[in-house]
């Protein structure tokens, strides 16, 4: 049985990270999605929310399941029998920062971290540009599943509503 882990801050869930996710449980028997709830960014979404829709989102894949972690990436690697840690890459630009903590994570726990190349449609694709955009009366429904567009709408309406 090899599991792979796909962790990330996924605030919120986007197409491309669903893209990396479905390819990874195509290579691997079992993949589990493992959001990092450590408090050290600016979420929009709580780390229950960011779960939910993810978990809404992998429902299709039988073998994809969501869990949250807080420390280490490895330690969760390593409590929970993974052997392969799965990371897309958008651009060169993701890959100084994307190989240094594989080769961290690697000297930790011995575990491989597999690159998947980001599908072009989405190698413009990022959270944090999602909601800016979204903040600023863009449209980002193409870019996201339709329940994170309207719980995306919701929240910004809601910090709206308390300026
Ligand atoms: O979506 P992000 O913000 O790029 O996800 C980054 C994440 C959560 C995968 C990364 O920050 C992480 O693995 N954090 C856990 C803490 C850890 O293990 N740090 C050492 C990395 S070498």
């Amino acid at each position: 049985m090899r599991r792979a882990v796909c962790p990330g801050s996924f605030d919120p869930v986007t197409n491309g990270h669903l893209d990396i996710i479905e390819r990874a449980s195509r290579l691997f028997d079992e993949v589990v999605v493992a959001v990092g709830v450590n408090a050290s960014k600016n979420r929009m979404f709580t780390a229950d929310e960011r779960m939910e829709m993810l978990r809404e989102s992998c429902a299709g894949w039988s073998n994809v399941s969501v869990d949250g972690f807080s420390g280490l990436l490895t330690t969760f690697c390593v409590e929970h029998d993974v052997h392969a840690i799965v990371k897309g890459l958008r651009a060169v630009s993701d890959f100084d920062y994307e190989l240094q903590m594989a080769q961290m994570n690697a000297s930790l726990t011995d575990i491989e971290t597999v690159f998947v190349p980001t599908s072009p449609e989405y190698s413009f694709l990022a959270s944090s540009l999602v909601k800016e955009v979204a903040t600023f009366g863009g449209n980002v429904s193409r870019l996201v599943p339709d329940h994170v567009y309207a719980r995306l709408t919701a929240r910004l309406a809601e910090i709206a509503a308390r300026a």
